[in-house]
């Protein structure tokens, strides 16, 4: 099911702060800070070789990681995402076999353009997955 890790996200507190640690003390590739409102948040996309770490920052007062910075006020790793070739087909054997996918169970377009969905982290060792459809 699963294919290569599309990204790794990484909720933080302050972003500008975030941008330049990755860029100056890690020498990362960084791309310019993007507001997405219907996601509630604020990405930099870190550019590595074999993949990527997205840095999230909360945007807007329904912020879907608001709730996790209050619990992990210095950041944290938020999720990871996985590709799929199929994503219908992914939920129905996950959901068949217990796992909970989060929301109406319907995929949304994600960041990128491509439908994504959730599973939920207790069912996954404390870690919230992202799939999404390439
Ligand atoms: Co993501």
């Amino acid at each position: 099911m699963l294919g290569r890790v599309n990204h790794i996200a990484i909720a933080v507190p302050d972003l500008a702060m975030a941008t330049a640690s990755y860029r100056d003390t890690l020498g990362a590739k960084v791309s310019q800070a993007q507001a997405l409102p219907e996601h509630g948040v604020t990405v930099v996309f870190v550019e590595l070789e074999n993949t990527k770490v997205e840095l999230l920052e909360p945007l807007g007062e329904a912020s879907p990681i608001a709730a996790f910075l209050e619990k992990n006020p210095a950041g944290g790793m938020h999720h990871i995402c996985y590709e799929v070739n199929d994503i219908l087909a992914a939920r129905d054997q996950l959901s068949a076999s217990g796992a909970r996918v989060l929301g109406s169970g319907e995929p949304k377009i994600g960041a990128h353009g491509k439908p994504v969905l959730f599973l939920h982290p207790k069912d996954f060792f404390g870690t919230l997955i992202e799939l999404e459809q390439v």
